[in-house]
């Protein structure tokens, strides 16, 4: 099977996809029969590019590692459409492609423009995989329902752990199971501060070190604050109890604020702080939060080393079922899409069915349109 990709986003995760798809070209091919291209890429201050039959990606990730910076029509004049600039709701809406890759950044802006953008795709009938938490986060029972009216899939993968398998997991693992509760530590930034601080390090020095590993970001309020954590709880727990929820249902506390004092307490008592999030999927409720709390050495995620992320799920079937590894990373969330791609079209006898563990295809009602 061919496929046309249009990508949006050509930043950390958007590279790492461009070079997993060209390194495992023949094994896409041979395992799944998969044939890829990528017709066009839009990033906000680069510009877009569009090629109806295919960008040559070899060429594309030489010249634009060669010039991280440059705006693609400098790079590409041959492959920028002459006398007009390619807007990315031109590119969505008009041109020819199967699946749609977003990777834009995550905004609190109720997920825009980028939610606008997997709206417009969907209701061509386009499948979507993406690993920007906003459109997820804030619309995921709206774009659900356009899931099911047009056909086209969602997949994000990518959104909660990066490339570890957390939705597959449980749809592949799990089906039939009710997962009753999750506890989740999902940002590898405040793990690592968390871990200095126990050591003594206090918080600015800790943040600093963090910035210095390439952990934190410059603006590093998104995680200490608790949002990024707090997107991914919400995520979590509309997918798996099949709600509309807002922002406003977390009990959220992050990082910044916290004193010595909780460390000595947890040391005193041989805990461990760990922002957890929590949620407690009800038949009738669902509640979630996200805090500092103090956990206990038999506790499994009490041992997760510096950035890596873990999640223990409660089900009604096995009980505890446990999944660690890379919360964040270029390959590792290329990989997010990757994985996403290869679902939508695995090839025949392999066909799964990607998200949803519950056993209908429940359609429930948001609010939140975007
Ligand atoms: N990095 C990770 O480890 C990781 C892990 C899990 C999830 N994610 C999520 O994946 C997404 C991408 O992350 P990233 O690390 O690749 O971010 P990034 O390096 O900042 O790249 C973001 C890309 O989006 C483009 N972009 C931003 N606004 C745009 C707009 N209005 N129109 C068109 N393009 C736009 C940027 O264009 P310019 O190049 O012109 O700035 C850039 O190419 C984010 O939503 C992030 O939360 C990332």
């Amino acid at each position: 099977v061919k496929i046309k990709i249009l990508l949006l986003g050509f930043g950390n995760v958007g590279r790492g996809f461009c070079e997993l798809l060209s390194e495992k070209r023949e094994l896409l091919m041979q395992r799944h029969g998969i044939h890829t291209s990528i017709i066009g890429i839009s990033t906000r201050k680069r510009g877009s590019i569009y090629v109806p039959h295919g960008i040559d990606m070899e060429t594309f990730l030489s010249r634009t590692t060669e010039d991280p910076l440059l705006d693609f029509k400098q790079i590409f004049p041959e492959m920028t459409v002459k006398g007009k600039d390619l807007s990315v709701e031109d590119l969505v809406s008009l041109a020819d492609y199967d699946v749609l890759a977003e990777c834009t950044v995550t905004s609190m802006d109720g997920g825009q423009p980028a939610c606008g953008w997997i709206r417009n795709a969907l209701e061509r009938g386009k499948h979507v995989i993406t690993t920007n938490k906003g459109p997820i986060a804030f619309h995921y029972p709206y774009l659900h329902e356009l899931e099911l009216k047009y056909g086209g899939r969602l997949l994000f993968e990518g959104t909660v752990m990066s490339g570890t398998p957390v939705f597959s997991t449980l749809s592949r693992g799990l089906p039939g199971s009710r997962i009753d509760s999750f506890e989740g530590v999902l940002n590898g930034t405040c793990n690592y501060i968390l871990e200095l601080m126990q050591q003594g390090i206090d918080y600015e020095k800790a943040l600093q070190k963090a910035k210095e590993c390439g952990y934190a970001e410059a603006d590093p309020s998104m995680d200490v604050e608790g949002y990024d954590t707090a997107l991914k709880a919400l995520i979590l727990s509309q997918v798996l109890n099949e709600v509309s929820l807002s922002m406003e249902k977390i009990e959220l506390e992050g990082i910044k604020g916290i004193n010595e004092r909780f460390f000595k307490e947890a040391c005193m008592g041989k805990g461990k702080i760990r922002l957890v999030a929590r949620g407690i999927l009800g038949h009738n409720s669902t509640d979630i939060s996200v805090k500092p709390e103090v956990l206990q050495k038999d506790h499994p995620l009490y041992n997760l080393p510096g950035p890596m992320n873990g999640i223990l799920f409660h089900s009604d079937t096995i009980g505890q079922v446990y999944i660690s590894g890379r919360g964040a990373g270029s390959r590792e969330t290329g990989f997010a899409l990757l994985r996403d791609l290869i679902s939508l079209f695995p090839g025949e006898g392999q066909k799964f069915k990607p998200i949803n563990i519950r056993e209908s295809e429940k359609l429930f009602r948001s609010d939140h349109r975007c």
